[in-house]
This record gives structure tokens, sequence and C-alpha cells, in this order.
């Protein structure tokens, strides 16, 4: 099979490197794609946001099978373009679209349905959303109502913090017209949980859970990023507590989307929050997370491949979507000043060091039925991957060519090894500037 993979981040490295175990694979493209993903398939130089010059790829390409990583093209109506030019795809429908596109209706939607999510309401007139927001008590959270690239939600601590926001997004139009709607909600204290769910339509199935670290630095402290880490499964969140989001939360919400005439086709992330109260949602995606994928993908113990056709052909009921019983951390190497301004162009050093003799490359059914990860290599060795997120090849050599630059993941049949085994792999890697957590996983 010929498959199309779109996006260019660490995301999309580990699900290339996920596809390319698939003994179907015949040939993987992955547009743009990055350094890593380069190394699995074929890189492909058109954005993933140039949904007709994508379109025209796969038709001349011949293409079985479309694949997609972030948000953006999912949202701008990919899945109805290749469907339209009789293209298999899996992505939601632009109109399902709407639970991660729009967070003024995805709002509507959760309170509609009696989903729990914190109490909000929803403005595309200024003065009205700062009066609502003087009427609460800080922290106050502000959402721009579209797509920021993960940087549409703001926390004021103060009134007049929550002013200025406010001004930022709606008068200023910091994200354009996704800014200028917003939704104010109630901080909700708790613990940060994943879900991920396939869906293909007629049911669903849940993947996995995890866990991402969103702020810059240790302890929880410094700006929101994209990701600095993530851990899979969640170690804190038992069965019972599992059991208790899927009632609640994710029964409900597929529920309310044939009520609503929604068929939804692909994968669902649930952004939720552990409170008092118990689950809460805090955020629908209509993909992956990334770096939540990367932890994601190498517990997965079945093919990768045959997930996604078991979507395209509606049968993912028969489906066994079982993980490898191991524990999975990611630690992000990202560039110094990110998430605002730095460098690009540095030189990576002491990735040869790690490949390939140390690196995991399972054969999908390994690892059924035994404690751990079996591997190649020796001594300890083998429980390490690196995906590439902001990486290019210049003259031959690795270089940065991002924000987060790599993702360092190990394996292991407790979180404690998984982490040790991530920060001893990464004490290897060197680049200018280089920024990491060293708390991940503690
Ligand atoms: P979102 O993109 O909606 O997931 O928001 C990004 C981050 O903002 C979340 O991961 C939380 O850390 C935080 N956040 C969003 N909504 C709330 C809320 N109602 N209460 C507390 N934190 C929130
Ligand atoms: N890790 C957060 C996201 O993918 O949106």
């Amino acid at each position: 099979m010929k498959v199309l993979l779109i996006g260019s981040g660490g995301r999309e490295h580990a699900l290339a490197w996920g596809l390319a175990q698939s003994p179907k694979l015949s040939k993987l493209y992955i547009a743009p794609g990055n350094a890593g993903t380069a190394q699995l398939g074929e890189n492909v130089s058109i954005s993933a946001e140039n949904l007709s010059e994508l379109a025209q790829f796969a038709k001349r390409e011949q293409i079985d099978l479309t694949v997609v990583g972030p948000e953006a093209p999912i949202v701008a109506g990919i899945r109805d373009l290749f469907e339209r030019e009789d293209l298999k795809i899996i992505a939601p429908t632009q109109k399902a679209s709407f639970l991660e596109g729009s967070k003024v209706q995805a709002k509507a939607f959760m309170h509609k349905h009696s989903i729990p999510t914190a109490r909000h309401a929803s403005f595309d007139n200024f003065e009205q959303a700062l009066t609502f927001a003087r009427t609460m008590a800080p922290p106050i959270v502000i959402k721009a109502d579209g797509l920021a690239a993960g940087k549409g939600v703001a926390i004021a601590q103060t009134h007049t913090e929550a002013e200025q926001i406010l001004r930022d997004f709606m008068i200023a139009k910091k994200f354009g017209a996704a800014s200028q709607r917003v939704v104010v909600e109630e901080f909700l204290v708790g613990k940060e949980f994943s879900l991920f769910v396939a869906s293909d339509g007629v049911s669903w199935k849940l993947l996995g859970t995890a866990q991402d670290y969103k702020r810059l630095r240790d302890g929880d402290q410094g700006p929101n990023t994209g990701g600095m880490g993530s851990i899979s499964p969640v170690p804190w969140l038992t069965e019972k507590m599992l059991d208790e989001t899927v009632q609640k939360i994710v029964a409900p919400t597929f529920a309310a989307l044939r009520k609503e005439n929604l068929s939804y086709e692909g994968i669902l992330y649930f952004g939720l929050i552990w409170t008092d109260n118990g689950p809460s949602v805090l955020e629908y995606n209509v993909r992956f997370g990334d770096p939540e994928t990367q932890v994601l993908v190498p517990r997965f113990d079945f093919d990768l491949l045959e997930l996604y056709l078991a979507l395209a052909e509606r049968r993912l009921e028969k489906f066994e979507a079982n993980l490898k019983p191991v524990s999975a951390v990611c630690v992000v190497l990202a560039s110094g000043g990110y998430p605002e301004h730095y460098e690009k162009g540095f030189v990576i050093e002491g990735l040869e060091a790690l490949t390939p003799s140390s690196l995991y490359f399972p054969s999908p059914s390994e690892g059924r039925g035994e404690r751990g990860v079996r591997v190649r290599g020796a001594g300890g060795e083998g429980h390490i991957l690196i995906f590439h997120a902001g990486t290019a090849l210049k003259d031959g050599q690795m270089v940065t060519s991002g924000g987060r630059v790599l993702n360092i993941i190990g394996l292991g049949t407790s979180v404690s090894e998984a982490r040790e085994r991530a920060y001893a792999a990464l004490k290897q890697i060197s680049f200018p500037k280089m920024h990491y957590r060293t708390d991940i996983a503690a």
C-alpha cells in the first residue's frame, strides 16, 4: 500500500515509525515531513495546509490511504476535498471538526449534551466579555474561539490581566479572526490527562492514555508550550477513574455526535482534568496529540496501518487495539528561547552514537504476552526512540530547524525505568542553547 502522511512534527515521525513497521506498507510519503521522517519514507515538499496540491499529489501517485497528523488541514476540510476526489483518507469531516476548530461551538455542544466541562460563556463583543469576566473570581480562563497553534488559551490571575487579554484577543485580534470570539470560563483545579480514541463512525475504541507537560520549565513553571514532554500510560489514573471517564465523557460524546447526525471518523483526543467532582473536558482535539503520540505509538501492540484500514473500512469494532504493558516517557529537546524567539541552524551532535543499535525497533507482535519489551542490542540498550520534530539536513549535517527539535523516548517496565533511559540517552545529545525539562515523569 502507498500511504501519504501529512505533517512535519514529532507526532508525524512517530506515526511514520509506526506505519513503517507494517508489512502492508509498500511506500510511505510524508508531506512535508522532517529529517527524521526522511529516514522512513520519502518527504514531499508540500505544506500540510496546501490541500489542493496534496490532493493532486495523492491522485498522481495513486496513494491508497492518506493519514493526517495536524488539525489545520482537518479544520480546513481536507477530508471533504479528498472524498470528492475519490481519495481514501482518515480524518473527520470539516463539519465534525468544530470540536477543535471552534471552542465556542465545542462548549455549546458539551453544554447541550451535559458533558462535564468548566462553566463558561461565549462572546463576540469585547465590552460584554469584559463585564462578564469582572463578575468572575480569578483565575479566569480566556480562550480564542478558533485555531491559534496551541497558544489560544490564556489564564488571567487578576481582572486587570483579564482585560488586557480580552483586548489583545478581541480588539488587537492577536490571532486574527480566530480570537474575535472568545470563551470565558471558570478555572478548574485538578490533574490533567488525555485519552485517545479511534472512531470509524459506527463504533469507537480507546487507544490509550497520556499526559503532557505543557509548561516550559521544571515544576510546571514558565509559559505554555506545545509540550515539553509526555508519559503513557498516565501513572495515577486507575482503572476505576478511566471507567468513570469513559462513562461520563467518552461514551456521551460519541452518543451526542450521533444525535447531531455527525459521523466521526478518525482520532478524537480528549483533553481532560480530574477534579474533586471527577473528570471534566478541557478541550477536544480532532487528531492525535503532540508529544503524546510519541509515547503512545511505541506502546501499540498492533499494526498502525491495520488500525487505519479498520477505520477506513468501518470494521473497528473487531479490531484488537491492545497496548504493550510498558511505560513510555518522552522528553522534548527544545531550542533556547522557545516558545518565543529562538535561532535555528545549530548542528546537533551525538545522534550517531544512538543509532541504530541502541534503538528500539520491534515487530508488531513483539511483546505480546511478555513482561516488558524485547529489543535488539544488549546491556540495557534498545529501549530508546528518537523522534525528530524540528530538524533539517544541511550540507550532510543534522541541524535544528524549529522550536521543538528532538523527542527522546525511553521505554521500560516501570515509569522510573523509562524515565532513566530517556534521560541517559539525551545526555549524549547536544546543540547550542538546548533546553529541556529535567522533571518529566519524576
Ligand atoms: P486547552 O487548549 O483548552 O487544553 O487549554 C490549554 C491548557 O490550558 C490546558 O491544558 C490547561 O492546562 C489549561 N486550561 C484550559 N482550560 C482550563 C480550565 N477551565 N481550568 C484550568 N486550566 C485550563
Ligand atoms: N499536546 C497537546 C496537543 O497536541 O494539542
